[in-house]
């Protein structure tokens, strides 16, 4: 049996009626607006956003697509790339019944989304290298396994996963392979946004949050096929991503040259701060990144952690995460902010 969405589709999803926003019903230019129940007479602020935005984000979706080369119709936009993790959820697994694959250690939202809708979780953990354990994952399929989470470059490992491990998934997989690829743009990787004429299967989540330094304006985008799309588009509250955010957002992506600078800079940030790292005796091993942070072993997490925190700087402990005992992540900084966090740590006894 090959992939087919009706099969994995929810019933309940697959008879929706969506919502009808007012405008979606007129979509045309017109002098005066008395459908939406919005105020005429404006906003209380320097500039006006009385209106609702557009249901769809069109001129977001129409700049992305020039970006990625993906056609608008197979981008979904929503409030993060985690209103996307809990539409998948909300769209394609039954609550009490499904079950999606997850291998730990990674992002944490997968988790706590499938615990939000009441989907069970097979933990199919990451080998010693942190790369997919094949033989465990197909062991752990079954009839109602729905979608398999794959995060590349992975959080909070910072490593790619190996690209044919994942095309073994989409290949002999019947459920949704979702990829996110949140911190693609740091990674010498080839994004799977790619391959979406190739597998029907496959969902890429990519965010504005981190190389394009958007985090607080919350864009998230997720390409699949079409069919996949429309059910995001169907699901999705009809304004979930606001005219602000929308604004800015569009204005930020004809920067892009801005953000290719940087992150040319962070990654010799990132080279950097590993070779300073290393001349630490509390670190034991420093993993290899192709993100914007870098995990690092060392002899006391819980220690170092309570010590910078003491000093003003915020790093993260991995401590309990199983297969990152030891470990901390770290967020490649300015490189004012990164020779902070180096002399603090001369100063640190173990
Ligand atoms: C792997 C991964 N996916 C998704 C997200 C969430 O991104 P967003 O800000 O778009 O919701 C994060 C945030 O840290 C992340 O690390």
């Amino acid at each position: 049996m090959s992939f087919n969405i009706d099969n994995i589709i929810r019933e309940n999803i697959k008879k929706l009626k969506p919502y009808s926003s007012a405008r979606d019903e007129f979509k045309g230019e017109a002098s005066v607006y008395l459908d939406a129940n919005e105020n005429a007479y404006g906003s209380p602020l320097e500039r006006n956003f009385h209106r609702y935005p557009d249901p769809m984000a069109y001129a977001v979706k129409l700049e992305l697509s020039k970006i990625k080369g993906v056609p608008p119709r197979n981008i979904f936009l929503g409030n993060g790339s985690d209103e996307a993790i809990d539409i998948l959820f909300r769209s394609f697994c039954n609550p009490g019944t499904d079950n999606v694959i997850i291998v730990p250690p990674t992002y944490g939202m997968y988790e706590v989304s499938a615990n939000i809708n009441d989907i069970s979780l097979k933990r199919v953990n990451l080998t010693a290298d942190y790369q997919l354990d094949l033989d465990s994952i197909a062991a752990a399929i079954d009839e109602h396994t729905k979608m398999i989470f794959i995060c590349s470059p992975n959080n909070p490992t910072g490593n790619s996963i190996r690209r044919e491990d994942i095309e073994t998934l989409l290949a002999n997989f019947n459920g949704l392979v979702v990829v996110d690829e949140a911190y693609i743009n740091f990674s010498r990787q080839k994004s799977f946004i790619q391959e979406l004429t190739e597998y029907s299967n496959l969902v890429v989540l990519q965010t504005l949050s981190k190389a394009w330094g958007l985090a607080g304006l919350r864009v998230g985008m997720a390409f699949a096929s079409e069919e996949i799309i429309e059910i995001f588009n169907k699901v999705k509250p009809p304004y979930n991503l606001n005219e602000a955010s929308q604004e800015l957002a569009l204005a930020a992506l004809k920067n892009v040259n801005q953000v290719n600078e940087w992150i040319k800079e962070l990654l010799k940030e990132r080279d950097s701060l590993v070779l300073a790292l290393k001349n630490f005796d509390f670190v034991l091993d420093i993993y290899p990144s192709d993100a914007n942070f870098i995990l690092v072993k060392t002899t006391d997490a819980n220690g170092i952690y309570n010590y910078l925190v003491e000093q003003g700087i915020i790093i993260r402990n991995r401590n309990k995460v199983e297969l990152c005992e030891g470990c901390v992540r770290i967020t490649i900084g300015t490189p004012e902010e990164n020779n902070t966090l180096i002399d603090s740590l001369k100063s640190y006894k173990a």
